[in-house]
């Protein structure tokens, strides 16, 4: 399990700044600071559906934006596994959440531990092949108990972003940590199935960190299809989490089928 970087909050400094990693997991948390201030509807969401489950699992939980408000809600332990354990260290210490460094295609858990799992904030999309995809919901499958529950949240977003094509500035806004003033510019590029979002990010000109990152189209997952290949059965898919803004939000909701013991 993942040691928090409490040394870091004390001297309240970054002894790892010029770590690649550790800068990016810090802008990471930057930029949902100051522009997912008003689109945290998926925090409350979860924290409110999975408050009674035991054992919860989160399939990407980088620095434990979700993982941290459901764990506070969450009579359970609520596991946060992610491959970055720069972004796991950033998970605020909470007695009931413990971060895993792993690869949730290979996740480093017995056979049905859990009540409940999730994939958060479109990670599902980052999943680079219709192989890398189903081996995670395989081992969803695996290590949860019957009667429980798994939460696959996509975005439609990604396939209508043409307009947002090129190159364009996403935020300039100060950073705390870094004490500075940030500029965060992204470059969009489209393929046939995902969209490929360069991040730069830059402090007084310079360029500080680079960030590529490949997201695949809600309607090429065939999501339907490879949850009853993996031993799911969908029982709804929502459309965002009852707010305007999160309209384009398809999660589905889906329970294992009759597992063998
Ligand atoms: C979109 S972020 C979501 C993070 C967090 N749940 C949130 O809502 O802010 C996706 C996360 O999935 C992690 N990730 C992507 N592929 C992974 C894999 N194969 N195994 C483990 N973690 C993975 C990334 O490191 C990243 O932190």
């Amino acid at each position: 399990m993942i040691p928090h970087d409490d040394q870091r909050k004390e001297q309240g400094r970054i002894s790892m700044v010029n770590s690649p990693d550790f800068l990016e997991a810090l802008l990471y948390d930057w930029h949902n600071e100051h522009l997912l201030r008003r689109q945290r509807a998926d925090e409350d969401f979860y924290s409110r559906i999975l408050a009674q489950r035991r054992n919860v699992l989160v399939l990407g939980s980088g620095t434990g934006r979700i993982t941290t408000p459901v764990a506070r809600q969450c009579s359970g332990t609520v596991f946060g596994v992610d491959r970055s354990v720069a972004r796991l260290r950033r998970t605020p210490r909470q007695a009931n959440v413990v971060p895993v460094g792993a690869d949730i295609r290979l996740l480093p858990f017995s056979d049905h531990v859990f009540d409940a799992a999730l994939c958060p904030y479109s990670t599902f999309q980052i999943l680079e092949s219709h192989d890398e995809r189903l081996a995670v919901l395989h081992e969803a499958h695996r290590v949860l108990r019957d009667n429980s529950i798994l939460y696959v949240d996509i975005s439609t977003s990604f396939e209508s972003s043409t307009a947002s094509r090129g190159e364009h500035v996403a935020l300039t806004a100060p950073c705390a940590e870094l004490g500075a003033t940030v500029t965060e510019t992204n470059i969009v590029e489209l393929a046939d199935d995902h969209l490929v979002l360069t991040r730069k990010f830059s402090r007084s000109g310079d360029e500080i960190a680079e960030v590529t990152e490949r997201w695949f189209f809600a309607r090429t997952l065939r999501l339907p299809e490879i949850l009853r290949m993996a031993g799911f059965e969908i029982d709804t898919v929502l459309h965002g989490y009852g707010t305007s803004s999160t309209q384009h939000r398809r999660i589905f909701v889906a329970s294992p089928v009759q597992q063998q013991h």
